[in-house]
Protein backbone atom coordinates (compact mmCIF):
# COMPACT_ATOMS: atom_id res chain seq x y z
CA UNK A 1 0.00 0.00 0.00
CA UNK A 2 0.97 4.17 -0.79
CA UNK A 3 0.94 5.88 2.76
CA UNK A 4 1.24 9.14 3.72
CA UNK A 5 4.56 9.24 5.50
CA UNK A 6 5.26 13.21 5.44
CA UNK A 7 3.19 16.34 4.85
CA UNK A 8 4.19 20.47 4.30
CA UNK A 9 2.38 23.34 3.42
CA UNK A 10 3.44 27.05 3.13
CA UNK A 11 1.29 30.16 2.66
CA UNK A 12 2.68 33.98 2.24
CA UNK A 13 2.79 36.03 5.78
CA UNK A 14 0.24 38.73 4.22
CA UNK A 15 -2.76 38.31 5.96
CA UNK A 16 -6.02 40.26 3.96
CA UNK A 17 -9.12 40.32 5.93
CA UNK A 18 -12.45 41.29 4.26
CA UNK A 19 -11.90 44.46 5.72
CA UNK A 20 -8.95 45.57 3.21
CA UNK A 21 -11.07 43.95 0.79
CA UNK A 22 -14.32 46.13 1.74
CA UNK A 23 -11.99 49.26 1.07
CA UNK A 24 -11.09 48.13 -2.63
CA UNK A 25 -14.85 46.93 -3.92
CA UNK A 26 -18.16 47.09 -2.88
CA UNK A 27 -18.61 44.53 -0.27
CA UNK A 28 -18.66 43.42 3.28
CA UNK A 29 -16.93 41.32 5.98
CA UNK A 30 -20.71 40.57 6.80
CA UNK A 31 -21.70 39.20 2.69
CA UNK A 32 -18.47 37.58 2.50
CA UNK A 33 -18.39 35.80 5.71
CA UNK A 34 -22.39 34.52 4.96
CA UNK A 35 -21.89 33.77 1.32
CA UNK A 36 -18.60 31.75 1.62
CA UNK A 37 -17.26 31.70 5.39
CA UNK A 38 -14.19 33.26 4.60
CA UNK A 39 -12.77 35.97 7.07
CA UNK A 40 -9.36 36.56 6.01
CA UNK A 41 -6.73 34.59 2.84
CA UNK A 42 -3.11 34.39 2.39
CA UNK A 43 -2.03 36.55 -0.32
CA UNK A 44 1.54 36.99 -2.37
CA UNK A 45 3.66 40.47 -1.01
CA UNK A 46 2.88 42.14 -4.54
CA UNK A 47 -0.97 41.85 -4.37
CA UNK A 48 -0.78 42.58 -0.49
CA UNK A 49 0.87 45.83 -1.72
CA UNK A 50 -1.54 46.59 -5.12
CA UNK A 51 -4.42 46.04 -2.42
CA UNK A 52 -3.30 48.69 0.17
CA UNK A 53 -2.30 51.07 -2.71
CA UNK A 54 -6.20 50.08 -4.56
CA UNK A 55 -7.74 50.51 -1.23
CA UNK A 56 -6.94 54.46 -1.24
CA UNK A 57 -7.33 55.23 -5.14
CA UNK A 58 -10.00 57.56 -5.39
CA UNK A 59 -10.83 55.60 -8.89
CA UNK A 60 -10.65 52.39 -8.55
CA UNK A 61 -11.13 50.68 -11.82
CA UNK A 62 -8.63 53.08 -13.43
CA UNK A 63 -6.15 52.23 -10.44
CA UNK A 64 -6.22 48.48 -11.25
CA UNK A 65 -6.33 49.54 -15.22
CA UNK A 66 -2.90 50.83 -15.04
CA UNK A 67 -1.47 47.81 -12.63
CA UNK A 68 -2.52 45.27 -15.46
CA UNK A 69 -1.02 48.05 -17.65
CA UNK A 70 2.44 48.86 -16.33
CA UNK A 71 2.81 46.77 -12.90
CA UNK A 72 3.11 48.17 -9.40
CA UNK A 73 5.56 51.16 -9.28
CA UNK A 74 7.15 50.54 -12.50
CA UNK A 75 7.85 46.89 -11.62
CA UNK A 76 6.44 43.53 -13.33
CA UNK A 77 8.63 40.80 -11.80
CA UNK A 78 7.07 39.38 -9.15
CA UNK A 79 8.52 39.15 -6.00
CA UNK A 80 6.72 35.62 -5.31
CA UNK A 81 6.01 32.72 -7.60
CA UNK A 82 3.99 29.91 -7.44
CA UNK A 83 7.08 27.98 -7.17
CA UNK A 84 8.18 29.68 -4.21
CA UNK A 85 5.63 28.46 -2.35
CA UNK A 86 5.27 24.73 -4.10
CA UNK A 87 9.64 24.95 -2.45
CA UNK A 88 8.67 25.73 1.02
CA UNK A 89 5.91 22.86 1.04
CA UNK A 90 7.80 20.36 -0.34
CA UNK A 91 11.20 21.04 1.89
CA UNK A 92 8.59 21.08 5.15
CA UNK A 93 7.18 17.55 3.69
CA UNK A 94 10.22 16.05 2.92
CA UNK A 95 11.62 17.04 6.22
CA UNK A 96 8.27 15.56 7.77
CA UNK A 97 9.26 12.70 6.31
CA UNK A 98 12.75 12.62 7.32
CA UNK A 99 13.76 12.28 3.97
CA UNK A 100 15.61 14.78 1.45
CA UNK A 101 14.32 15.64 -2.41
CA UNK A 102 16.86 12.86 -4.05
CA UNK A 103 15.43 10.12 -1.72
CA UNK A 104 12.03 11.04 -4.06
CA UNK A 105 11.23 8.80 -7.67
CA UNK A 106 8.74 11.00 -9.11
CA UNK A 107 7.43 14.29 -8.67
CA UNK A 108 3.47 14.58 -9.34
CA UNK A 109 2.97 18.68 -9.11
CA UNK A 110 -0.31 20.43 -9.82
CA UNK A 111 -0.90 24.21 -10.21
CA UNK A 112 -3.63 26.16 -12.03
CA UNK A 113 -1.68 29.54 -12.47
CA UNK A 114 2.18 28.63 -13.60
CA UNK A 115 5.01 30.88 -13.10
CA UNK A 116 5.76 31.04 -16.78
CA UNK A 117 2.72 29.87 -19.52
CA UNK A 118 5.74 26.57 -19.95
CA UNK A 119 7.53 24.99 -18.56
CA UNK A 120 4.89 24.23 -15.72
CA UNK A 121 6.02 24.61 -11.70
CA UNK A 122 6.49 21.48 -11.33
CA UNK A 123 9.73 21.91 -13.36
CA UNK A 124 10.52 24.72 -11.81
CA UNK A 125 10.10 22.89 -8.81
CA UNK A 126 12.17 20.09 -9.93
CA UNK A 127 15.02 22.80 -10.50
CA UNK A 128 14.82 24.68 -7.17
CA UNK A 129 14.57 21.14 -5.55
CA UNK A 130 18.09 20.60 -7.16
CA UNK A 131 16.51 17.45 -9.09
CA UNK A 132 18.12 16.66 -12.67
CA UNK A 133 16.68 13.48 -13.74
CA UNK A 134 13.52 13.38 -11.60
CA UNK A 135 10.61 12.92 -13.57
CA UNK A 136 7.98 15.83 -12.50
CA UNK A 137 4.93 15.30 -14.20
CA UNK A 138 2.42 18.00 -14.41
CA UNK A 139 -0.84 18.67 -13.76
CA UNK A 140 -3.50 21.20 -14.28
CA UNK A 141 -6.45 20.30 -12.59
CA UNK A 142 -7.46 22.92 -10.51
CA UNK A 143 -9.00 22.49 -7.12
CA UNK A 144 -9.30 18.73 -7.99
CA UNK A 145 -5.33 18.71 -9.15
CA UNK A 146 -3.69 17.47 -5.42
CA UNK A 147 -6.62 14.45 -5.56
CA UNK A 148 -5.52 13.57 -9.47
CA UNK A 149 -1.58 14.01 -8.28
CA UNK A 150 -2.72 11.52 -5.47
CA UNK A 151 -4.31 9.06 -7.90
CA UNK A 152 -1.42 8.98 -10.60
CA UNK A 153 1.30 9.06 -8.04
CA UNK A 154 -0.87 5.99 -6.42
CA UNK A 155 -1.48 4.26 -9.43
CA UNK A 156 2.17 4.26 -10.79
CA UNK A 157 3.63 3.09 -7.35
CA UNK A 158 1.16 0.35 -7.17
CA UNK A 159 2.22 -0.54 -11.05
CA UNK A 160 5.80 -0.90 -9.40
CA UNK A 161 7.59 2.00 -10.82
CA UNK A 162 8.05 4.44 -8.23
CA UNK A 163 8.58 3.70 -4.59
CA UNK A 164 8.75 7.23 -2.98
CA UNK A 165 6.89 10.24 -4.74
CA UNK A 166 6.08 13.72 -3.65
CA UNK A 167 2.66 15.27 -4.37
CA UNK A 168 2.48 18.96 -4.52
CA UNK A 169 -0.72 20.63 -4.49
CA UNK A 170 0.57 24.95 -5.03
CA UNK A 171 -0.98 28.26 -6.44
CA UNK A 172 -0.68 32.07 -6.58
CA UNK A 173 -4.06 32.93 -7.39
CA UNK A 174 -4.52 36.35 -6.08
CA UNK A 175 -2.29 37.98 -8.98
CA UNK A 176 -4.93 37.42 -11.52
CA UNK A 177 -8.32 39.03 -10.21
CA UNK A 178 -8.95 42.12 -10.42
CA UNK A 179 -9.88 43.59 -7.15
CA UNK A 180 -12.58 46.26 -8.16
CA UNK A 181 -16.39 45.82 -8.13
CA UNK A 182 -15.98 43.84 -11.84
CA UNK A 183 -14.37 41.04 -10.29
CA UNK A 184 -15.64 40.79 -6.83
CA UNK A 185 -17.63 37.71 -7.24
CA UNK A 186 -14.13 35.60 -8.21
CA UNK A 187 -11.36 38.04 -5.93
CA UNK A 188 -12.96 37.27 -2.61
CA UNK A 189 -12.76 33.67 -2.64
CA UNK A 190 -9.36 32.56 -4.23
CA UNK A 191 -5.87 33.37 -2.03
CA UNK A 192 -2.39 31.46 -2.28
CA UNK A 193 -0.77 28.43 -0.96
CA UNK A 194 1.01 25.45 -1.07
CA UNK A 195 0.37 21.77 0.61
CA UNK A 196 2.88 18.59 -0.30
CA UNK A 197 2.62 14.79 0.98
CA UNK A 198 5.19 12.21 0.38
CA UNK A 199 4.09 8.92 -0.54
CA UNK A 200 5.90 5.57 0.06
CA UNK A 201 5.26 2.12 -0.88
CA UNK A 202 5.14 -0.13 2.02
CA UNK A 203 3.64 -4.04 3.26
CA UNK A 204 0.71 -3.48 5.47
CA UNK A 205 -2.93 -2.20 5.45
CA UNK A 206 -2.44 1.28 5.59
CA UNK A 207 -2.49 3.98 2.55
CA UNK A 208 -4.47 5.01 -0.16
CA UNK A 209 -7.51 2.39 -0.61
CA UNK A 210 -8.76 3.89 -4.04
CA UNK A 211 -9.42 6.99 -6.10
CA UNK A 212 -12.27 8.27 -7.74
CA UNK A 213 -11.70 10.66 -10.62
CA UNK A 214 -14.18 12.61 -13.08
CA UNK A 215 -14.69 15.14 -15.35
CA UNK A 216 -17.11 16.83 -17.29
CA UNK A 217 -15.72 19.17 -19.59
CA UNK A 218 -19.17 20.15 -21.55
CA UNK A 219 -19.29 22.69 -18.31
CA UNK A 220 -15.46 23.87 -18.80
CA UNK A 221 -16.94 27.67 -19.45
CA UNK A 222 -18.52 28.14 -16.42
CA UNK A 223 -14.94 28.45 -14.39
CA UNK A 224 -12.73 29.75 -16.63
CA UNK A 225 -9.40 31.96 -17.16
CA UNK A 226 -8.34 33.08 -20.98
CA UNK A 227 -5.43 34.73 -19.25
CA UNK A 228 -2.69 33.76 -22.12
CA UNK A 229 -4.23 31.06 -24.07
CA UNK A 230 -4.96 29.96 -27.52
CA UNK A 231 -8.39 30.50 -27.37
CA UNK A 232 -7.26 33.96 -28.48
CA UNK A 233 -4.80 35.14 -31.44
CA UNK A 234 -2.34 35.41 -30.60
CA UNK A 235 -3.45 34.12 -27.51
CA UNK A 236 -1.66 37.66 -25.47
CA UNK A 237 -2.64 40.65 -27.15
CA UNK A 238 -3.54 44.56 -26.26
CA UNK A 239 -7.01 44.08 -27.09
CA UNK A 240 -7.92 41.16 -24.90
CA UNK A 241 -6.45 43.17 -22.19
CA UNK A 242 -8.61 46.44 -23.37
CA UNK A 243 -11.98 44.09 -23.37
CA UNK A 244 -10.51 42.48 -20.16
CA UNK A 245 -10.97 38.88 -21.45
CA UNK A 246 -7.52 38.58 -19.50
CA UNK A 247 -9.75 38.45 -16.10
CA UNK A 248 -11.21 34.47 -14.90
CA UNK A 249 -14.95 34.11 -15.10
CA UNK A 250 -17.03 32.21 -13.17
CA UNK A 251 -20.74 31.33 -13.22
CA UNK A 252 -21.12 31.01 -9.99
CA UNK A 253 -24.53 29.50 -9.16
CA UNK A 254 -23.93 26.76 -11.73
CA UNK A 255 -20.39 25.88 -9.98
CA UNK A 256 -22.26 25.96 -6.58
CA UNK A 257 -24.86 23.82 -7.81
CA UNK A 258 -22.98 21.10 -9.62
CA UNK A 259 -19.94 21.35 -7.24
CA UNK A 260 -22.82 19.91 -4.43
CA UNK A 261 -23.87 17.15 -6.75
CA UNK A 262 -20.78 15.87 -8.04
CA UNK A 263 -19.09 15.83 -4.06
CA UNK A 264 -22.80 14.01 -2.94
CA UNK A 265 -22.02 11.78 -5.81
CA UNK A 266 -17.93 10.81 -5.00
CA UNK A 267 -17.70 10.79 -1.40
CA UNK A 268 -20.98 7.64 -2.16
CA UNK A 269 -19.40 6.38 -5.02
CA UNK A 270 -15.80 6.05 -2.79
CA UNK A 271 -17.60 4.43 0.35
CA UNK A 272 -19.56 2.22 -1.91
CA UNK A 273 -16.10 1.00 -3.41
CA UNK A 274 -14.84 0.21 -0.57
CA UNK A 275 -17.72 -1.37 1.17
CA UNK A 276 -17.58 1.44 4.30
CA UNK A 277 -20.61 3.38 5.57
CA UNK A 278 -20.33 7.24 6.46
CA UNK A 279 -20.03 6.64 10.25
CA UNK A 280 -16.71 4.61 9.34
CA UNK A 281 -15.33 7.33 8.79
CA UNK A 282 -13.46 8.95 10.94
CA UNK A 283 -12.11 12.64 9.17
CA UNK A 284 -13.29 14.08 5.90
CA UNK A 285 -11.61 16.56 4.51
CA UNK A 286 -12.77 18.68 1.58
CA UNK A 287 -11.71 21.37 -1.11
CA UNK A 288 -11.98 24.43 0.92
CA UNK A 289 -14.10 26.09 -1.88
CA UNK A 290 -16.80 27.63 -0.05
CA UNK A 291 -18.35 26.91 3.37
CA UNK A 292 -21.74 27.11 2.08
CA UNK A 293 -20.85 24.29 -0.59
CA UNK A 294 -18.93 22.24 2.36
CA UNK A 295 -22.01 22.74 4.86
CA UNK A 296 -25.07 21.81 1.79
CA UNK A 297 -22.84 18.54 1.48
CA UNK A 298 -22.27 17.88 4.56
CA UNK A 299 -25.90 17.90 5.42
CA UNK A 300 -27.02 16.29 2.58
CA UNK A 301 -25.35 13.66 3.45
CA UNK A 302 -25.59 13.27 7.36
CA UNK A 303 -21.79 13.94 8.10
CA UNK A 304 -21.58 15.01 11.80
CA UNK A 305 -19.45 18.42 11.50
CA UNK A 306 -17.15 17.35 13.84
CA UNK A 307 -15.55 15.11 11.23
CA UNK A 308 -14.93 17.19 8.93
CA UNK A 309 -11.85 19.72 9.01
CA UNK A 310 -12.29 23.20 7.78
CA UNK A 311 -10.04 26.01 7.33
CA UNK A 312 -11.66 28.22 5.41
CA UNK A 313 -12.07 31.00 7.40
CA UNK A 314 -8.65 31.58 7.18
CA UNK A 315 -7.07 31.17 3.84
CA UNK A 316 -9.82 31.28 1.97
CA UNK A 317 -10.22 28.58 -1.51
CA UNK A 318 -6.48 27.78 -2.30
CA UNK A 319 -7.34 25.24 -5.31
CA UNK A 320 -4.88 22.43 -5.67
CA UNK A 321 -3.18 23.46 -2.47
CA UNK A 322 -6.52 23.47 -0.33
CA UNK A 323 -6.73 19.68 0.73
CA UNK A 324 -2.91 18.98 1.04
CA UNK A 325 -2.85 22.28 3.17
CA UNK A 326 -5.72 21.02 5.31
CA UNK A 327 -4.41 17.42 5.39
CA UNK A 328 -1.38 18.67 7.24
CA UNK A 329 -3.45 20.47 9.47
CA UNK A 330 -5.65 17.79 10.64
CA UNK A 331 -2.90 15.88 10.95
CA UNK A 332 -0.28 18.61 13.23
CA UNK A 333 -3.94 18.91 15.03
CA UNK A 334 -3.89 15.52 16.05
CA UNK A 335 -7.15 14.60 13.85
CA UNK A 336 -5.72 12.45 11.77
CA UNK A 337 -4.70 9.27 13.68
CA UNK A 338 -2.89 5.73 12.64
CA UNK A 339 -5.75 3.70 12.04
CA UNK A 340 -7.97 6.13 10.66
CA UNK A 341 -10.40 6.05 7.75
CA UNK A 342 -9.90 9.75 6.03
CA UNK A 343 -11.74 10.73 3.55
CA UNK A 344 -10.50 13.30 1.11
CA UNK A 345 -12.48 15.06 -1.83
CA UNK A 346 -12.56 18.07 -4.43
CA UNK A 347 -14.32 19.88 -7.25
CA UNK A 348 -13.26 22.62 -9.24
CA UNK A 349 -12.41 24.22 -12.72
CA UNK A 350 -13.39 21.67 -15.54
CA UNK A 351 -15.30 20.73 -13.88
CA UNK A 352 -13.16 18.38 -12.72
CA UNK A 353 -13.60 16.20 -9.28
CA UNK A 354 -12.57 13.30 -7.30
CA UNK A 355 -12.20 11.76 -3.91
CA UNK A 356 -10.00 9.23 -2.14
CA UNK A 357 -10.15 6.69 0.94
CA UNK A 358 -7.31 6.44 3.45
CA UNK A 359 -6.45 4.43 5.79
CA UNK A 360 -3.78 6.69 7.84
C1 LIG B 1 -20.03 33.46 -5.74
C2 LIG B 1 -21.18 33.23 -4.76
C3 LIG B 1 -20.67 33.42 -3.33
C4 LIG B 1 -22.24 34.30 -5.05
O1 LIG B 1 -23.33 34.06 -4.18
P1 LIG B 1 -24.81 34.07 -4.78
O2 LIG B 1 -25.74 33.90 -3.63
O3 LIG B 1 -24.84 33.03 -5.85
O4 LIG B 1 -24.90 35.49 -5.30
P2 LIG B 1 -25.42 35.97 -6.72
O5 LIG B 1 -24.52 35.46 -7.79
O6 LIG B 1 -26.88 35.66 -6.77
O7 LIG B 1 -25.20 37.48 -6.57
C5 LIG B 1 -25.97 38.21 -5.67
C6 LIG B 1 -25.49 39.64 -5.75
O8 LIG B 1 -24.25 39.74 -5.03
C7 LIG B 1 -23.32 40.45 -5.83
N1 LIG B 1 -21.97 40.07 -5.48
C8 LIG B 1 -21.13 39.18 -6.09
N2 LIG B 1 -19.97 39.15 -5.44
C9 LIG B 1 -20.07 40.00 -4.41
C10 LIG B 1 -19.20 40.40 -3.38
N3 LIG B 1 -17.95 39.90 -3.27
N4 LIG B 1 -19.65 41.28 -2.46
C11 LIG B 1 -20.88 41.79 -2.54
N5 LIG B 1 -21.76 41.47 -3.49
C12 LIG B 1 -21.35 40.59 -4.42
C13 LIG B 1 -23.69 40.10 -7.24
O9 LIG B 1 -23.18 41.06 -8.12
C14 LIG B 1 -25.19 40.11 -7.17
O10 LIG B 1 -25.63 41.43 -7.25
P3 LIG B 1 -26.95 41.78 -8.08
O11 LIG B 1 -28.06 41.04 -7.40
O12 LIG B 1 -27.04 43.26 -7.93
O13 LIG B 1 -26.68 41.33 -9.48
C15 LIG B 1 -21.84 31.84 -4.93
O14 LIG B 1 -22.46 31.74 -6.18
C16 LIG B 1 -20.85 30.73 -4.77
O15 LIG B 1 -20.38 30.49 -3.69
N6 LIG B 1 -20.56 29.98 -5.85
C17 LIG B 1 -19.53 28.95 -5.85
C18 LIG B 1 -18.19 29.60 -6.09
C19 LIG B 1 -17.03 28.68 -5.84
O16 LIG B 1 -16.95 28.05 -4.82
N7 LIG B 1 -16.09 28.66 -6.79
C20 LIG B 1 -14.91 27.87 -6.68
C21 LIG B 1 -15.19 26.42 -6.89
S1 LIG B 1 -13.73 25.51 -6.84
Amino acid sequence: MNRIVGTGMAVPPCVVDNHLLSRCMNTSDAWIVQRTGIRERRVSPDTYRMLQRLAEAPDKAAFMKSVLADGLDGKIDSSMTVSDLALQASERALENAGLTAADVDCLVVSSTVPDFAYPHPGCVLAGRLALTATPAICLQQGCAGFLYGLAVADQMMRGGMYRQVLVVGAELLSTIFDYTDAGRDMAVLFADGAGAAVLRNEPGPRGVLSSHLHTDGTTYESLAGELWGTSTYPPVSKRKFDEDRMRPRMNGRQVFVQAVRHFKEVVGECLAANGVGLGDVNRFIFHQANMRIIEAVGEGLRIPSDRLYNNIERYGNTAAASVPIALHEAREAGLVKDGDLVLLAAFGTGFSWGATLIRW
